[in-house]
C-alpha cells in the first residue's frame, strides 16, 4: 500500500472518506462535501443506522456534485477523546471496510477533525496513516489459488491534511515501527519448517545492513559457556540450537549509559518433548518463538529510527523435540550460572532456554535494565485471557514504566505477583531448583519466579506474551495472525525513557 499526504483533495479519486462524530455531527471536510452533494450524506445518514460511532462506516455512491463515485462517512465516536490510538483505529477499520468493498484508491479527509482535541492534526493525519499501514499486514507468500475477489483491493491512500509536509514527516518515524511489527509479524506466521534456530538466526543477520552488530553462537560454542539448561532443550532435535546477540549502538559519542536489554524466548517449535503435548492445537506451537520474533523486530525499530541508545536484544534459539537424544523428566542439567535444575517436565522448556539467556546477558552487557518476553505459559491465558500481556518485575520503577507505555500503544500489561512463598514452590530435592512448581497452582508466578533466579539484582521484566502473540480475530490494527506485541510497547518504552535528547 502507497501512503502519501497531500494538502489538496485529489480531484479523481475512486473513494474519499470524510469523518463524522457521535450524534451524526459532520466534521469540517464532511459539512464541505455534504455541501457539494447538496445533503447526500446527510440524507444517507437519515436513512440508515450509521450514528457517527466509532468503526461505522457509511457508504454514499454515486453522489451528485463530486467527482468520486464513492464517498465513505467513517464514525469517530466522541470528538473530544482523540488521541493517537483513536486515529490510528479509525485508519485500522478504515482498511478493513475498503478492501471488503472493493476499493483500490482512496482519499481520507481529515481536516478539522482535531478541531479542539489535544491532539495536532498532523499527529492525528499520521497516526490515521500508520493505522492503515498496521492493518494492511497480510502474510500472503504460501497462497498460490486465491481468486481476486478474496484479495485486498486497497493500494494507494492519500490522507488530506494542512501542514502535509509535517503530517508525512510524522509518519516516516510510525513507518519504521511499523516495519519493525511486520518483520516479528513474518517471523511469527513461518511454519516451523521454515524457521528453526539456524534459519531464523539468518533472519536476524539481515539486521546487519542497518547497523546492527549480529553475533549468532552456535551449540559449541554455547557448551563452552555452560549454557547446559538452553542445549538441554535443544538436544533432541535434529535442528541445532542457536543464540543470537544484536547490539544497536546509537547513543550519542561519550555517553556512559549501560545498555538496555531485551531477551527472547525463540523455541521455534515446542512438541512439549518426552511431556510431549496433545495433537489438537499442536501447530499453535510455531508461534512459540513470537518472544525472540519481537526483541528481532524490536531492533529493527530501534535501528530503522536511528534510536539514541545502546540496546541490546539477546535471543535463545531452540526446537524442543521428542527423540532418543531427548532429555528426559527427571534429568538434571547445570545452567551457565551454575545452578542446576531439575526437569521434572521437559514441556516447561522456555524458562529453561531464558535461565542461560538472561545469565548470558546481565553477565556480558551489564545492562540498565532488563526486559524478557516470552509464550510462557498457559496459565497467563486463563488468568488474563487475551486482553493483557501478564507482567512480572522485580522493580516497581520499571513496571510502571511499561505499563505507561503499554496503555500509549494499545498493547496493555497487567501486573503479577512475585514473592518468597512462591518461589519456595520451585525448590527440588536433589537440584537447586526445579522447572515447575505446585501442580497447575499459580503456574504463570512460579514460571516467572524461576526466571527471577537468574536475573540477581538486575532491574528487570518479565512479559508473558502467550495470550497476545497470535490473534484468531482481527483487531482495529492488528489482523488476525501473528500480531507483533510488545514491538510498539517496547519502542516506547525505549522512547520515553532512555533516549538521549535529540541535540
Ligand atoms: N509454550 C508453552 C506455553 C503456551 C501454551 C504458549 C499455550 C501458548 C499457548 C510452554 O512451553 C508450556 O508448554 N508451558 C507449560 C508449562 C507447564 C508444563 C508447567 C504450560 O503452560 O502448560
Ligand atoms: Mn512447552
Ligand atoms: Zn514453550
Amino acid at each position: 500500500m502507497k501512503i502519501s499526504f497531500s494538502t489538496k483533495t485529489p480531484a479523481a479519486t475512486e473513494a474519499l472518506v470524510v469523518v463524522a462524530f457521535e450524534k451524526r455531527r459532520l466534521s469540517r471536510g464532511a459539512v464541505e462535501i455534504d455541501a457539494k452533494t447538496k445533503g447526500a450524506l446527510k440524507q444517507a445518514m437519515a436513512a440508515d443506522r450509521f450514528t457517527g460511532a466509532e468503526n461505522e462506516f457509511l457508504d454514499v455512491l454515486a453522489p451528485a456534485g463530486v467527482k468520486t463515485r464513492r464517498v465513505v462517512v467513517a464514525g469517530l465516536g466522541k470528538a473530544d477523546s482523540l488521541d493517537a490510538l483513536a486515529a490510528q483505529k479509525l485508519g485500522g477499520n478504515l482498511v478493513a471496510h475498503l478492501n471488503r468493498v472493493g476499493v483500490k484508491r482512496a482519499a481520507v479527509d481529515v481536516d478539522g477533525v482535531t478541531d479542539g482535541a489535544d491532539i495536532a492534526a498532523t499527529d492525528f493525519a499520521a497516526n490515521v496513516a500508520y493505522g492503515m499501514r498496521l492493518r494492511g499486514y497480510r502474510f500472503g507468500k504460501y497462497r498460490t489459488k486465491e481468486k481476486p475477489k478474496d484479495k485486498p483491493t486497497l493500494d494507494k491512500l492519500t490522507v488530506v491534511v494542512r501542514r502535509a509536509r509535517t503530517a508525512s514527516a510524522a509518519f516516516g518515524e510510525l513507518d519504521r515501527i511499523a516495519d519493525g511489527v511486520f518483520f516479528t509479524r513474518d517471523l511469527v506466521s513461518e511454519p516451523a519448517n521454515v524457521i528453526y534456530p539456524e534459519s531464523l538466526a539468518r533472519r536476524a543477520r539481515t539486521l546487519s545492513k542497518l547497523g546492527v552488530k549480529v553475533e549468532v553462537l552456535d551449540v559449541a560454542r554455547m557448551r563452552k559457556l555452560g549454557m547446559g539448561a538452553l542445549l538441554g532443550v535443544g538436544q533432541g532435535s535434529a535442528r541445532g540450537s542457536r543464540m543470537v546477540v544484536m547490539r544497536w549502538n546509537g547513543a550519542p559519542k561519550g555517553s556512559k549509559a549501560p545498555p538496555v536489554a531485551f531477551v527472547g524466548k525463540g523455541v521455534t517449535f515446542d512438541t512439549g518433548g518426552i511431556s510431549i503435548k496433545p495433537a489438537g492445537g499442536m501447530e499453535d506451537m510455531k508461534w512459540d518463538m513470537a518472544g525472540a520474533g519481537v526483541v528481532i523486530g524490536l531492533m529493527k525499530v530501534l535501528a530503522g529510527r536511528g534510536a539514541r541508545l545502546d540496546a541490546v536484544g539477546v535471543v535463545g534459539l531452540v526446537e524442543n523435540m521428542p527423540s532418543a537424544t531427548a532429555q528426559r523428566p527427571g534429568d538434571v542439567v547445570t545452567s551457565m550460572s551454575g545452578q542446576t535444575i531439575e526437569v521434572i517436565n521437559t514441556d516447561a522448556e522456555g524458562r529453561l532456554v531464558l535461565a542461560d539467556a538472561l545469565w548470558y546477558c546481565r553477565s556480558r552487557f551489564k545492562p540498565r535494565v532488563m526486559v524478557n518476553l516470552a509464550t510462557l505459559t498457559g496459565a497467563i491465558i486463563v488468568a488474563l485471557g487475551s486482553y493483557h500481556a501478564g507482567l512480572f518485575s522485580n522493580d516497581d520503577d520499571v513496571a510502571g514504566k511499561l505499563i505507561a507505555a503499554g496503555e500509549a500503544t494499545g498493547e496493555p500489561l497487567w501486573r503479577m505477583p512475585l514473592g518468597e512463598r512462591y518461589d519456595k514452590d520451585i525448590n527440588s530435592d536433589i537440584a537447586d531448583m526445579k522447572n515447575v512448581g505446585k501442580g497447575r497452582e499459580a503456574g504463570s508466578i512460579t514460571a516467572a519466579q524461576f526466571l527471577q533466579r537468574f536475573v540477581d539484582e538486575t532491574p528487570w521484566a518479565h512479559l508473558d506474551i502467550a495470550a497476545v502473540a497470535w490473534s484468531k480475530t482481527a483487531a482495529a490494527t492488528v489482523p488476525k495472525g501473528g500480531t507483533g506485541f510488545g514491538v510498539r510497547l517496547l519502542d516506547r518504552f525505549v522512547a520515553d525513557n532512555y533516549e538521549a535528547k535529540k541535540p
